[in-house]
């Protein structure tokens, strides 16, 4: 009796976990639609790793995909003007203590955003997000979002309704990994923290027949290389730092983004955004807003990173972000072509948040 019992139970939790790898095989990167500028591919990765199984959610950081922060190759103590601090790569990078340029900026950060908990593994939110929120592209602008549906997101990724559509994406699986673990405290600091600043302008929208010759670090920034070459846009909007050594080397949490997009997108961005496109989507200002900065219903998506915008109506799209208020974006992404997600999000993040 027992061991039919258990059969039972191992054919169901096999059948279960049957389904949910079918269900993520169609998100790889190998689906038709991907849009892999969104997710800091070049080039679709040839053998897709899947870290989901790297997270059981008690260590978040063995989720951390090796490789993905600059070396300390000096040791030397770098400065950023005005700042007046130092900080050497070692400690710029540092898990559980980042180096935090300009504390004017921002208000006292909570214990968990400046250091996150060194003994379950949690990394400071302040590494990936930066102690403004206004953050990189691989990882999402956290500033000025109202605190119940930033309470809501963490939510959806603790209890699986929000994850990515790209099993190969290790920060994603390291932010749900970690947001079961918060203490309903913990979440509320955050969140209340991060929600009282105002995400200021970050991103400069450059439509261009072509981008500067670009890299990618494993966890899905995009670099301009060194040299002048340039490289033909296609059909992507390609984000990267204004500035690789003050992003990725120093993290300077005043040096912005800029995010090249093809010729014409802004205009054909703005009709959809506006008019919804003869039911293509929807009309965003509805719930967003008139300005997109955010209403009651909807949060503010006005000059937020487009790559991160992008891979979020992406995942809503494939049923990957399926929290119940992300349903009632199911209308406004389904129909969407990656020709689309390029023209609105260019048109998006082109606005004053
Ligand atoms: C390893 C880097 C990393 C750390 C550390 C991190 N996050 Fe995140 N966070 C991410 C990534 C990546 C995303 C976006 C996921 C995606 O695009 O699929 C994200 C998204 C979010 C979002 C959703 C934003 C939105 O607009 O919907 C919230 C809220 C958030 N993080 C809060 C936190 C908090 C609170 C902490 C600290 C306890 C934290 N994060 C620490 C990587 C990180
Ligand atoms: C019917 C209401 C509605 C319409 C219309 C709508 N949205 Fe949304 N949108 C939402 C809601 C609600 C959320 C928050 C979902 C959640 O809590 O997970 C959201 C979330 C988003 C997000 C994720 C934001 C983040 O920080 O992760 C993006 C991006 C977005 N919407 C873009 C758009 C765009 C672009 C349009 C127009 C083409 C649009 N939305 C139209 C209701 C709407």
């Amino acid at each position: 009796m027992k061991r039919a019992v258990a059969g039972v139970v191992v054919s169901l939790c096999v059948a279960a976990g049957g389904v949910h790898l079918m269900a993520q095989a169609k998100f790889l990167a190998l689906s038709p639609g991907f849009p892999l500028w969104a997710y800091g591919y070049k080039t679709a990765p040839a053998a897709p790793e899947d870290w989901s199984g790297r997270c059981p959610g008690t260590r978040p950081r063995d989720c951390d995909r090796p490789g993905g922060l600059p070396a300390d190759t000096t040791g030397a103590r770098l400065t950023i003007p005005g700042s007046g601090r130092s900080f050497t790569v070692s400690e710029i990078t540092s898990p559980f203590d980042p180096a935090d340029w300009f504390p004017d900026d921002h208000p006292p950060m909570p214990d968990i955003v400046a250091h996150g908990k060194r003994d379950s593994g949690f990394r400071a939110c302040a590494i990936c997000h930066y102690p403004n929120g206004l953050g990189l592209m691989q990882n999402g602008p956290v500033a000025g979002l109202p605190v119940d549906y930033f309470l809501r997101q963490l939510a959806d990724f603790a209890s699986g309704r929000r994850r990515s559509a790209d099993v190969n994406k290790a920060n994603a699986f390291e932010m749900a990994a970690m947001a079961r673990n918060l203490t309903p405290e913990e979440a509320r600091a955050a969140a209340e923290y991060f929600g009282s600043m105002k995400f200021t302008p970050w991103v400069r929208v450059v439509e261009s027949a072509t981008v500067p010759t670009f890299t990618a670090t494993v966890n899905g920034l995009f670099m301009k290389a060194e040299g002048n070459e340039t490289e033909p846009i296609g059909r992507r909007l390609v984000e990267m730092p204004e500035d690789t050594y003050q992003s990725n080397m120093l993290r300077n949490p005043r040096s912005g983004m800029v995010a090249y997009a093809p010729m014409g997108s802004l205009k054909a961005g703005e009709t959809l955004v506006k008019t919804g496109g003869d039911g293509r989507t929807q009309p965003c200002g509805a719930c967003h807003g008139p300005d997109l900065r955010g209403t009651a219903v909807a949060p503010p998506i006005a000059g937020r990173h487009p790559g991160y915008l992008a891979r979020q109506m992406y995942d809503m799209q494939q049923g990957a972000r399926n929290g119940e208020a992300a349903k009632m974006m199911r209308a406004s992404v389904e129909k969407l072509t990656g020709d689309d997600l390029v023209a609105i999000t260019a048109y998006v993040a082109s606005l004053q948040p």
